[in-house]
């Protein structure tokens, strides 16, 4: 007797989790599953050394004032201004030097007390084994510290699940212009 019940029992908690199951896939078809993340390969931490071309002067600048407030020309850090770049990326430090790629996206002056920007954009890169991949990063740039340092927070392509930072340093910068060149080192986690 005992035995038929514990067997009635099991049937039944059989047929419970079988209908929870169909219950939380209605049409067969979870919406999501676990994969082996093996089938990725083996994770690898690259190297990209690069100069950005900040040019905001002259008659085709590359990276553009789209936003301020009223107090941002009071301010001395010009607080408030949002600017669009689509900077191009070279091997060497001169603008003449082989483009690589280019970083494409926003800055925008976040700090009242020292010259420091939000930086929001892609490298892009136009060359070599990952021309067509991208990195997306999202950082803190206090320009006027010696070295920068921005988290890359994805990438793209080759890139995809790209975990990382990125170093900047002014490798020069006109006062009267605005005009900036900045060395980059990017090192990032991709497969
Ligand atoms: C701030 O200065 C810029 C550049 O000189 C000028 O184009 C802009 O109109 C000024 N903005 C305000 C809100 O005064
Ligand atoms: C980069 O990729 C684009 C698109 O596939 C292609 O048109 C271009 O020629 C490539 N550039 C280089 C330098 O290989
Ligand atoms: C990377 O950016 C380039 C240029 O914006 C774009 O053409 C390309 O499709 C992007 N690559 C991927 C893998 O999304």
């Amino acid at each position: 007797m005992a035995a038929k019940t514990f067997l009635l029992f099991l049937f039944l908690s059989f047929s419970l989790a079988i209908s929870l199951a169909h219950a939380a896939k209605p049409d067969g078809q979870p919406f999501s599953r676990t994969l082996r993340p093996q089938k990725l390969g083996k994770e690898k931490l690259s190297h990209f050394r690069f100069y950005f071309h900040d040019t905001v002067s002259g008659s085709n600048p590359s990276a553009v004032r789209v936003a301020e407030a009223a107090a941002t020309n009071a301010s001395t850090t010009g607080f408030g201004l949002v600017a669009v770049m689509d900077n191009p990326l070279t091997v060497g430090p001169q603008l003449s030097s082989k483009l690589i790629g280019r970083a494409q996206g926003m800055y925008a002056s976040a700090s009242q007390t020292e010259l420091s920007f939000l930086m929001l954009f892609n490298f892009a890169f136009t060359e070599g084994k990952y021309n067509g991949s991208n990195l997306s990063v999202l950082g803190r740039n206090g320009v006027l510290s010696e070295v920068r340092e921005m988290p890359v927070v994805g990438g793209s392509g080759l890139l995809r699940f790209a975990r990382g930072y990125a170093q900047a340093r002014t490798q020069e910068r006109d006062v009267n212009t605005g005009d900036a060149v900045v060395e980059y080192n990017v090192y990032v986690f991709h497969y």
